[in-house]
């Protein structure tokens, strides 16, 4: 009995050390022995990310996660989900990358690494055409304002603006809505889908804000510098070939009318 246990005991020793000291797998290993790799996103953001005429995500961050794939030698799929539920199911396997126009911040550089920059974006605000109840950047105080959960958005009027009753909503879309039924003064938000939202409705406006400068990368799990390099190598050459701007006039026409 005792040599049994001995013999087990060994055993389950020796397998913790060879776990333990294996190398971590590296994100591209894992991608390739997958054949796929998962984009984690919220299609709700066109033209970055928006759903299709067949409920598919498309978008000029599909285009670029696709480029990666093609990179790589595998498959894209893209995995829809709350905005503010990216960062938690990156960290906890749920995808391989998040490609979601995020904007690198330092909070989140605490629990992601970023890619290269690929886009420069501002925040924006849209207001009622008919009767604005805003009309500017400094008129924004003490205003009751809607933004999309987790944004850089929701972070700037609510640790920003002096008073602000800062609603929050699952997307860009919903809170215009809620807009245009009154019960908001202004929505912030980012300025290509804004601008979309204001071209499919048409009895809204935008205002110019001039304070907000950000830069959209792709993000990946803390220490994954193997797929992190594939990222930016994809995304540096994209720029370089013009591909990115070709990308997004696309997806700023296609997204008209969704
Ligand atoms: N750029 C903003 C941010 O990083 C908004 C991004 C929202 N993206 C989305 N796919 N809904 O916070």
């Amino acid at each position: 009995m005792k040599k049994i246990l001995t013999v087990i005991l060994c055993a389950l020793l020796i397998a913790t050390f060879a776990t333990a000291c294996a190398p971590k797998e590296d994100g591209v290993s894992k991608i390739k022995e997958e054949g796929k790799l998962v984009m984690l996103t919220n299609a709700e953001f066109p033209p970055y990310e928006y759903l299709g005429a067949n409920n598919e995500v498309v978008g000029i961050d599909v285009n670029i996660c696709q480029a990666i794939a093609n990179e790589i030698g595998v498959e894209l799929e893209a995995v829809h989900m709350d905005f503010d539920g990216l960062i938690s199911a990156l960290k906890s396997g749920k995808g391989d990358l998040i490609a979601a126009g995020m904007t690198v911040d330092e909070e989140r550089m605490q629990n992601v690494d970023f890619s290269v920059t690929y886009a420069d974006a501002t925040q924006i605000i849209i207001v009622n055409k008919e009767n604005p109840k805003v009309t500017g950047e400094n008129d924004l105080a003490g205003k009751t304002i809607g933004v999309q959960t987790g944004t850089t958005g929701d972070l700037y009027c609510t640790d920003s603006i002096e008073g602000a009753d800062v609603r929050r909503f699952k997307s860009g879309l919903e809170a215009a809505m809620d807009l245009k039924n009154g019960r908001l003064d202004a929505v912030v938000l980012d300025e290509l889908p804004a601008q979309s939202i204001v071209e499919n409705n048409t009895d809204l406006a935008l205002l110019d804000m001039e304070s907000t400068d950000e830069q959209y990368a792709i993000a990946v799990n803390k220490g994954d510098e193997a797929l992190l390099e594939v990222v930016n190598n994809v995304i540096e050459k994209l720029i370089a070939d013009g591909k990115i701007a070709e990308f997004t006039a696309t997806h700023v026409e296609a997204s008209k009318g969704i």
